[in-house]
């Protein structure tokens, strides 16, 4: 728990970003910011002289050594090591190199103080998962590590916004949709804190599963006007097509991200000299099977839950994929309780991290 007063920081560890908020000891709480986003892509980078590097700097590396490269080392958490190029590393020390970025950035605003830490995981992730968690930011030199579960966190940052609209013994439902997985978890506030009364997880539900939806859509059209060139897309052999596909998968991302906020896009499809006409509409058609999913998961979820939450008081969009507007919409026809939306749904976590109990 976050000393009263001291400087802290609160870290959620994410799939595909980590995102970390600074207490000062003056109690100002400060997004980190990383190359100015308060985003940190979690991927790493081996680099040839054996250092890691990571976020943005590893994407940009990644580009020419796709085998040196790991999107998303929070999903390696139970293999051991890990094979980068010719090199073995330890996933802890793939996760401590991501943890002493965010540490380095906290030293910058703190005069060069290393402060303690509280870390986020899924709620499902047992003590083995947590041991390398708390041995990685040990190993970024963190002086004391907390870990507090990633629906707790968001409940908390909830129940400081909205105070005492979140009675005594009143169901929350924290609907986490992110890059690599879905978590939909019941929680109830009682005592001051938060009981977990039932969580359902998806692993292969995430923002990752939704582009590569929307990559098969865009396949359905491309691929059998030229099978050659969608080969190379697909199976890129040459520095060049691999630039290619890097190009397509990184365009089909942002159109995703775009379309929540916009009726049409276009894709540039590289290798075609073509650019295809994306609406709202027709993204909906290729995500409503994922989201149906991460519907019926959260129904699940509150059944299991029983009596406690046979009336949530709130339900809690969390994780960048709930910003995709049918999220919200499938959720709210569902369970007839309107979802909370958050300006930045990517820092919730993070920020919940910092919240003390009481
Ligand atoms: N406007 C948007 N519309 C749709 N998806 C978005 C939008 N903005 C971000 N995303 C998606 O959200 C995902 C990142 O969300 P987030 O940072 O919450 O995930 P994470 O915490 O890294 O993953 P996880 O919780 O699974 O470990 C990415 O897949 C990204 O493309
Ligand atoms: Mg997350």
């Amino acid at each position: 728990m976050p000393e009263p007063g001291g400087p802290h920081v609160g870290i959620d560890f994410g799939t595909s970003n980590t995102a970390a908020v600074l207490r000062t000891a003056d109690g100002r709480r400060l997004p980190l910011l990383f190359d100015g986003s308060p985003l940190l892509p979690s991927a790493v980078f081996a680099e040839a002289d054996g250092r890691i590097a990571v976020g943005r700097d590893a994407l940009h590396l990644a580009r020419t050594a796709p085998e040196r490269f790991e999107p998303a080392p929070k999903r390696c958490i139970d293999d051991g090591h890990l094979l980068l190029g010719d090199r073995e590393f330890a996933v802890t020390d793939l996760i401590a190199a991501v943890l002493t970025r965010v540490l380095d950035e906290a030293r910058r605003t703190l005069d060069g103080v290393t402060p303690p830490v509280t870390i986020t995981h899924p709620a499902a992730w047992g003590p083995t998962r947590r041991e390398t968690l708390v041995a990685a930011a040990t190993r970024a030199g963190a002086p004391a590590v907390d870990l507090l579960p990633e629906p707790v966190a968001a409940a908390r940052f909830l129940t400081r916004l909205h105070g005492a609209s979140v009675g005594p013994d009143v169901a929350i439902v924290v609907y986490d949709f992110g890059a690599g997985t879905f978590d939909a978890t019941v929680l109830v506030h009682r005592d001051g804190g938060f009981d977990v009364a039932a969580a359902e997880g998806l692993t292969d539900t995430g923002g990752r599963d939704v582009d590569a939806a929307l990559l098969r859509h865009i396949a359905a059209v491309h691929a059998g006007r030229d099978p050659g060139a969608w080969a190379r897309l697909e199976h890129p052999a040459t520095p060049a097509d691999r630039r290619a596909r890097w190009t397509l998968l990184e365009d089909v991302r942002t159109a995703k991200e775009m379309l929540s906020r916009a009726p049409s896009t276009l894709i540039q499809v590289p290798l075609y000299d073509d650019e295809m006409l994306v609406t709202r509409e027709q993204f909906e058609a290729v995500v409503a099977p994922i989201v149906e999913r991460t519907v019926a998961a959260t129904k699940s979820a509150l059944w299991a839950a029983g009596p406690a939450a046979a009336r949530p008081g709130t339900v809690f969009l969390v994780g960048g994929s709930s910003r995709i507007p049918l999220a919200s919409t499938a959720l709210h026809r569902a369970i007839a309780v309107a979802p909370t939306t958050l300006e930045r749904p990517e820092t919730v976590v993070a920020e919940g991290a910092l919240v003390a109990v009481r």
